[in-house]
């Protein structure tokens, strides 16, 4: 009977380990996506920088309408909103320090 007063499922909420494997599967090969580094392509900005550009709510819109719109060195990308919300956690859990 105490299951109504327990907090939210986990599995429901952002996973940083999971924004962390998709930007290691997706954006790596181009982007720094670690606390330290430098990108592999020098003109794609690290993701820990991101937030001097953006603000990190900004970002989210933009990666859910797909955030090719002018930069046509990087590919097109179309996210979940669950592939955004963990994204965007792991994007925090960088910037952050
Ligand atoms: C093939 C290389 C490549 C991949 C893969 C890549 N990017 Fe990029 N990205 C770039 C480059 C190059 C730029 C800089 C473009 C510019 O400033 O004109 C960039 C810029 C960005 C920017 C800043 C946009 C701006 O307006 O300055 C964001 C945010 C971004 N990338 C997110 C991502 C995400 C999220 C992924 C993975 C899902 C990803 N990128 C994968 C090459 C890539």
């Amino acid at each position: 009977m105490f299951a109504l007063l327990a907090p939210p499922a986990r599995a429901n909420g952002p996973d940083v380990a999971a924004g962390r494997a998709f930007a290691a599967a997706k954006c790596a090969e181009c982007h720094a996506v670690a606390a330290t580094g430098d990108s592999p392509k020098a003109e794609a900005p690290p993701f820990r920088r991101l937030d001097e550009r953006f603000p990190v709510a900004a970002l989210a819109e933009a990666l859910a309408e797909g955030i090719a719109t002018g930069h046509p060195a990087m590919p097109e990308f179309t996210l979940t909103p669950g592939e955004i919300d963990d994204f965007i956690a792991f994007l925090e859990s960088l910037t952050a320090e």
